[in-house]
Order: structure tokens, then C-alpha cells, then sequence
């Protein structure tokens, strides 16, 4: 009778009649797995009953192989579970839960000589990934992926925040429209983005961030993104179905692949309250454990550095004004100086003053080597060596003077997406800064990438970023990558990779329209969801005609929402980016900069909305210290922040650093004032925010003193 059953339970398996269901542990989320009439494999998720991805299809597409689409027949189905707590070297919070129920399906195609695929499902109270696998077979050893034809069957025409999908930058402010508005085209005019490759009307980059009619919020990006391109999404705008779109290379392929093999994962975050989307920490778990064994080097991390000087034009990255330069050809010295060179050995030696001053671990130098003179937009292959200094550059000085102050000197690789001239030059590159002290490299791809023909997101590059961070970590060097493909969670893997910039950051404020106020508001709720992001906060000289009179760009906040940035745009490598002389006039607001920390032990979403506004409070890593950001976009608000973590029976001081009564980003952007008050975990906070406004607070614990001195807030 069993054998019976069993025999047609297998056989009503492979006539693939059963749909296979999985939950999440606490059984809010619902998968189900079926193949439809012709073996195609399709998927579909649903949140407390309610459909969030109806019936989608999956597979994928091979250069000259039967594709892996359809014709498919259940081998197995095999559910399994995990739940474990891990502690990350750094982040938002020192455990992370990792619980999921897992069902991995191998499929074959009974026509192709059984060949198999895997799709493994992992499904999180939060959220799913999901995967492909190619285990090594007969028929399958090296192959091309042509195509990738994932889909999101999307249940209506949702609020999107979006960036047009682009192979190439990242760098776009977001748009927030239904999906059927979709109108990448726009794209084209960000004529302030170095170099742009905006696909299709249609096409939009992940993490994409969007909102259901009835308050479901849905992100979709993905996790552990090697050896593969990145994936941008092709929407239909009548069906509001997605479809992934890989990033090609030089000539047209997709992926370079060799069995055993997997794809990233495609993840999908759903929630029905906007801060559980930042709360998720899916696309983290989803990435492999550290590779990198000793990490006892590794350290979070706050810098200043010669840059926003250049940003503004008050200095130059270049030596001398000439446009055409041969890097091994060139006499450096006897070329005439411009006079404004900024990474000049005295200005170094006045930040790294200011650095030990005020406790900063690194001084970030860019324009200290020569090739800045002709290194944009001319496709160049030379273009630098990264380790000739110019003239008015002393390295052995430097170092004697950084070590004497016990600051860090930060390394910077323009690379001027010169990536084959980068890769042949960077075993010396390492060697140049081992012998001179320094143990964090910024890198950067501005323009048109070399190999001629890749994309900055394509699977050659991808594969670069990877072995870049993997170099460095063998060389006990920490990184900070610029213009790279998004990121998707690898920093646990290798967390020597500390922060990317991939967005855009602040330094469009000081040369083009810059970042509308909602743009932060954005970020924690797209780019961030795969990774801290150096986004460089921390700007207190506004408005910029005081570097050229008549210049009209500013930065699009106020001076207080800058310093909520510490806390709201996670990174554990935060720049304080003004200048030491326009820190020196606001002494008592820099004071949020020098306390705030860039690790954490918890991390509590306050309030939330994605494009209105954000507040985050997190405790200071081993230390009962809690520091809270609270941002708005354009429109002022009362933000309602509640204590009750704080430890009980204990009072605080909470130092606030709030927008003046009369503040606003546009008309009176400099505007705050700092109040220090006793609170406890009872107290509510009610603080204003002006228009495109900000507040940060600290909270220490009281001592007798502050106990006498201060008042309870009311
Ligand atoms: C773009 C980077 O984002 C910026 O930080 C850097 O200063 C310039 N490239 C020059 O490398
Ligand atoms: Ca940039």
C-alpha cells in the first residue's frame, strides 16, 4: 500500500501536478514553485495572503545550447531550514540572524539528455533570494549565458523609485513615478555624469525600491553578484511585469560560465512597513562568510581629505595646465606649476594637523600623482602610474609627519576606468604603499572602461572590483571603491571591501544640480540596500559663491541634516568632507562629527518613508552611547523620536543639533542650534525639521555634574 502511494506520489511529481509551497518562518510570506503546461519553471510570492509577485517565469539562456527555459521535468524538490546568528566584523549591528526555509528544486530536460538545473529558493521572514545552479554534467562544462529571463509579475502600477538602467553609472538622482510612467530616456540629459549608457526607455537599475496601492513596500535587487553581470530590469509598462536585463560585454555575451556554477541571487524585500525593508538583512546573509582570515587590520574608520577643495574649484587634482601628456615621457619638474595644486606636501601636512587635532583616523589625498593633467574623457590607456608623486609631492616627508601624529595617509587610484593599465600597475601600486604607510586606497572608474567595449557592470569588471578587493585584502588594505557596479552584500565576504560609492554622492552639489533634498530620503531605501556607501556628508559651507563669486550651485540641505547623514547613511568609513577652515567657524556643530561613531551594536529604524523621510538611531559599538539621525526631503515635519532603548532608570544627555526655527536648505541653509537636555527612556522627543532640513542627537550617559547643570526635556 505505501509502495503504491509512493509510486503515485513520484508519478504525479514528475506529471509535475503539485505546486510546491514553501513559508517563511513565521508564515507571513508564501512561495510556490510549479512548472506550467510546457515544463517552463515559474515562481510566485505572496505577503499574508496578499499576491506581491504573481505566477513568473524563470530560466535561462545559452549561445548556441538548448536554453534552459522550458521542457523541464521535477527531479526532486528538497526542503530544508536554517537558523543561525552570525556576527559581523562590522555593521549596523554586532548579530544578525540568518533564519530562512530553504527549498531547492532540480529540475532536468528530458529532451536535452536529462540535462539539470537547481533553482534554491531561500525564503526569510522579510524576504526571498533565489538562484540558479549548473552542476557539472555530460552536457554541460563551459557555457555562455546569452539571456537571462527572470520575471517579477508585478500585481499593479506601483510608486517606483527609479534610476534609468544604464550599463555603465549609477550616478542618477531618482525618479518617483508609477511603473507605467517609466521614461529612462530622461537619462540622456545627465549631461553631468562622466559617462553614461542609458538602455532602453523601459530599463531601470536595482535595488529598485517601490510602494503597492495599498502599503506594501517591495524592493528587488540582488546578492553576491561574481563572476556574472549585474542585473538591470526591463519593465512593461501595461503588464507591470519586470524582466532582468544582464549587462553584455564587448561582444554581446552576457556570462563566461564553467560547471559547477551558480548565479547571484535575485532578492526580493517585502514588507508593509518601510523600515523593515532597512531592517532586512537578507541580502547579507545571502553572501558567503568572510574569505579574508586574519582580519585583525580592519577598522571603520572617519577621514578627512584634500577633495571637496577640488570639487569646489578652489584647487585643482592637476599640477600643471597642459592638456597633452605622455605619462613616461614627461619631465614633471620642469613643468610650469598652475599654482593651484591642492595635495601640495604643506596642505597635506595642514589636514593631517587637523586630523590628529580632532581625532580622525586618515587623511585622504587626491591629485598627489602625476597624469591628472589630461586624465578625463580621452579613453586613454596610460593615463596613470600610481606611484610617481608630482614635484610639490613629498611621500617620505608625508609619512614621517602622518606616523609622527598617528594618522593614516588615505591612498588614492584614479584609475580613469583605465582598468587593463590599472591591473598591470597594481602589484606595484601595493608595493609603493606598503612601503610608505598606507592601508586604505580609494579607487575610482570615471569614464568610458578599458578593455575597450566592457561596461562598468558588465562580467569582465565585476570580476575586476572582486579581485581588486581580494588583492588588497591579501595586502592588509582596506578599500573604497568609486563608480563601481552596485554593490549586493559582499562586504561580508571580504570586509576589508568597506564602502563603495555607486550613486550619486555628495560631491554632485558642488558642480551640478546636485541631489535634490529627497535624495538622501532615497538612498537608505535602494542603493544602501546592498552596502554602505561613501557618500562624503559632513558639508557646512552651503552655499558655494564664496569659493567664485557668482557660483550657483549649493548643497541641497541644511548644515544640520548634514550631520544626520552620519547616522542615516550607513557607512563604517564616513568622510567629514568640508574644509578644516570652514570647520574651524562652526566648531561647536563639528563637535556631532568628532563624537558620532562608524560602528555599531544596534541599530533601531525609527520612521520611515522612502522620498519623505528617515530616522535611525543607533547604540555605539561597545559603548552605552546612542546617536540619532532624523532627515526630511523638501517638506519641514515634526519628528516624534521615542528612547525607549536606552537603558532604564538611567538619564542621558541628549545633545541636539537641530535646524534653527527659521532654517531651510535653500533660503537659510546655515542655520541651527544645539540644546543639551536630561532624558531618559521615557522621554519623547518632538523636533522640527525645516524644509530639506535634518537633526542629529547624541546621547551620553549624565554625570553628576550634568545631572546638576542640565534640565529634563519637556
Ligand atoms: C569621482 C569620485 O567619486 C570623486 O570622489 C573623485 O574625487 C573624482 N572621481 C576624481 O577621482
Ligand atoms: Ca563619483
Amino acid at each position: 500500500m505505501r509502495k503504491g502511494l509512493s509510486i503515485l506520489f513520484s508519478l504525479l511529481f514528475s506529471l509535475n501536478v503539485f505546486a510546491q509551497e514553501v513559508q517563511s518562518p513565521d508564515g507571513k510570506l508564501s512561495l510556490s514553485f510549479e512548472l506550467s503546461g510546457d515544463g517552463e519553471p515559474t515562481y510566485s510570492l505572496s505577503f499574508g495572503g496578499k499576491p506581491v509577485v504573481q505566477k513568473s517565469r524563470l530560466g535561462i539562456e545559452l549561445k548556441e545550447l538548448p536554453a534552459f527555459t522550458k521542457g523541464f521535468t521535477i527531479v526532486k524538490a528538497e526542503p530544508s531550514q536554517m537558523d543561525e546568528t552570525w556576527a559581523p566584523l562590522w555593521g549596523q549591528e554586532k548579530q544578525i540572524r540568518n533564519h530562512y526555509r530553504e527549498l531547492a528544486v532540480t529540475l532536468q530536460q528530458p529532451s536535452v539528455n536529462n540535462r539539470k538545473m537547481i533553482i534554491r529558493f531561500r525564503l526569510f521572514d522579510d524576504g526571498l533570494g533565489f538562484r540558479y545552479e549548473f552542476p557539472e554534467q555530460n552536457d554541460l562544462k563551459y557555457f555562455i549565458v546569452s539571456d537571462e529571463k527572470t520575471e517579477f509579475n508585478l500585481t499593479g502600477d506601483h510608486k517606483t523609485f527609479w534610476i534609468p538602467g544604464d550599463y555603465d553609472t549609477n550616478e542618477y538622482a531618482y525618479t518617483t513615478t508609477k511603473l507605467s510612467e517609466v521614461d529612462a530616456t530622461k537619462g540622456k540629459a545627465a549631461q553631468e555624469i562622466a559617462f553614461r549608457w542609458v538602455i532602453a526607455a523601459n530599463a531601470v537599475q536595482t535595488p529598485l525600491m517601490m510602494k503597492t496601492s495599498d502599503g506594501l513596500y517591495i524592493n528587488i535587487h540582488e546578492a553576491a553578484l561574481v563572476n556574472y553581470p549585474a542585473m538591470n530590469l526591463m519593465v512593461d509598462r501595461q503588464t507591470f511585469r519586470l524582466s532582468s536585463h544582464l549587462v553584455p560585454d564587448a561582444v554581446g555575451n552576457k556570462a563566461y560560465l564553467q560547471a559547477p556554477a551558480k548565479t547571484p541571487w535575485r532578492t526580493i524585500v517585502v514588507s508593509d512597513k518601510a523600515a523593515d525593508i532597512l531592517a532586512s538583512r537578507i541580502i547579507l546573509n545571502l553572501n558567503e562568510p568572510s574569505k579574508v582570515r586574519d582580519v585583525s587590520w580592519i577598522k571603520p574608520q572617519k577621514y578627512v581629505g584634500i577633495w571637496w577643495e577640488m570639487h569646489v574649484g578652489k584647487s585643482s587634482w592637476n599640477y600643471a595646465d597642459v592638456g597633452n601628456i605622455k605619462l613616461a615621457e614627461t619631465d614633471w619638474a620642469s613643468l610650469k606649476p598652475n599654482g593651484k595644486h591642492g595635495a601640495t606636501t604643506a596642505n597635506t601636512k595642514r589636514y593631517i594637523d587637523f586630523a590628529a587635532q580632532h581625532g580622525f583616523d586618515g587623511v585622504l589625498v587626491e591629485g598627489w600623482n602625476v597624469g591628472w593633467e589630461d586624465w578625463f574623457g580621452k579613453w586613454k590607456e596610460e593615463v596613470f602610474d600610481f606611484v610617481t608623486p608630482y614635484p610639490d609631492f613629498n611621500v617620505t616627508e608625508l609619512q614621517q609627519y602622518a606616523a609622527a601624529k598617528h594618522v593614516k595617509l588615505i591612498m588614492h587610484h584614479e584609475t580613469s576606468a583605465s582598468v587593463t593599465n590599472y591591473e598591470r600597475r597594481m602589484d606595484e601600486a601595493i608595493r609603493f604603499m606598503k612601503q610608505h604607510g598606507y592601508d586604505s586606497v580609494k579607487t575610482g572608474y570615471v569614464g568610458r572602461i578599458i578593455p575597450r567595449g566592457e561596461h562598468h557592470d558588465s562580467q569582465w569588471m565585476v570580476n575586476h572590483y572582486v579581485r581588486v578587493a581580494e588583492k588588497m585584502a591579501q595586502n592588509h588594505i582596506m578599500l573604497d571603491t568609486h563608480e563601481p557596479v552596485r554593490p549586493t552584500g559582499l562586504h561580508r565576504t571580504y570586509p576589508n571591501w568597506l564602502a563603495c560609492e555607486a550613486a550619486r554622492g555628495n560631491e554632485f552639489n558642488a558642480w551640478s544640480a546636485g541631489n535634490p533634498p529627497e535624495h538622501e530620503t532615497i538612498l537608505p531605501f535602494t542603493r544602501l540596500m546592498g552596502g554602505p556607501m561613501d557618500y562624503t556628508p559632513g558639508i557646512f559651507q552651503i552655499k558655494l559663491d564664496v569659493y567664485q563669486p557668482g557660483k550657483k550651485e549649493q548643497v541641497h540641505t541644511t548644515l544640520a541634516k548634514q550631520l544626520a547623514l552620519y547616522v542615516t547613511m550607513y557607512s563604517p568609513l564616513q568622510m567629514a568632507a568640508d574644509l578644516p577652515e570652514n570647520y574651524e567657524r562652526f566648531m561647536d556643530a563639528f563637535q556631532f562629527i568628532k563624537d558620532v561613531p562608524v560602528d555599531w551594536d544596534e541599530t533601531r529604524i525609527l520612521e520611515a518613508e522612502p522620498g519623505d523621510y528617515l530616522a535611525i538611531a543607533r547604540k555605539a559599538k561597545n559603548k552605552d552611547e546612542w546617536y540619532i539621525g532624523s532627515i526630511t526631503d523638501e517638506q519641514p515635519r515634526t519628528s516624534n523620536l521615542s528612547l525607549t532603548y536606552l537603558t532604564p532608570k538611567r538619564w542621558y544627555v541628549a545633545t541636539i543639533y537641530a535646524d534653527a526655527a527659521n532654517a531651510h536648505w535653500e533660503n537659510n541653509p546655515m542655520a541651527y542650534q544645539i540644546r543639551s537636555f536630561l532624558v531618559n527612556d521615557q522621554t519623547k522627543l518632538k523636533i522640527n525639521l525645516a524644509s530639506g532640513g535634518g537633526a542629529a542627537i547624541s546621547l551620553k550617559p549624565a554625570s553628576d555634574e550634568d545631572r546638576k547643570k542640565l534640565k529634563p526635556y519637556q
